[in-house]
């Protein structure tokens, strides 16, 4: 792989009522934000299974994203940014065991409104992602 030509590739799963409307804001009022980022709208946050987060890891992305609703009375199926919350925090720290690093996988809670803090997230994510490089996974000794 050709370093001086490497881009960092990261999914972002968006609850489509707050930070996937956030997305849609930032693209209404003309907000760039990274295009290393690649958004994936999904119903919660709570519904972005570890299976989802490894397979995007394992088919290229570089680090992912997940972004919901503030608080559990904001979402709209009760506690499904709580359900998001531990998966996210378990699953950070299964990755290390795989010698992924954390910091790879990031939570985010953003709301409808904040366009702003959606291009900051995006923004500042893609430099964490940079700066550590492209993803390699260890398998049975080896490396992709
Ligand atoms: Fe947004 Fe559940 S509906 S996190």
């Amino acid at each position: 792989m050709n370093l001086d030509s490497w881009e960092p590739k990261i999914v972002a799963f968006l609850c489509k009522w707050c930070s996937g409307a956030a997305a849609e804001l930032a693209g209404v009022s003309r907000l760039l934000y990274s295009p290393n980022v690649i958004p994936i709208i999904v119903p919660c946050s709570g519904r972005v299974d570890p299976d989802l987060i490894v397979e995007a890891f394992m088919n290229g992305a570089d680090g992912v994203i997940v972004a919901g609703c503030h608080t559990p009375s904001d979402c709209h199926y009760i506690a499904g940014n709580f359900k998001a919350f531990k998966r996210v925090y378990m699953l950070k720290k299964l990755l290390s065991d795989f010698g992924i690093e954390p910091e790879r996988l990031k939570l985010e809670w953003v709301s409808a409104v904040e366009s702003q803090k959606l291009k900051t997230l995006f923004d500042e994510f893609t430099f964490t992602i940079r700066k550590l490089g492209p993803l390699r996974v260890k398998i049975r000794g080896g490396s992709v």
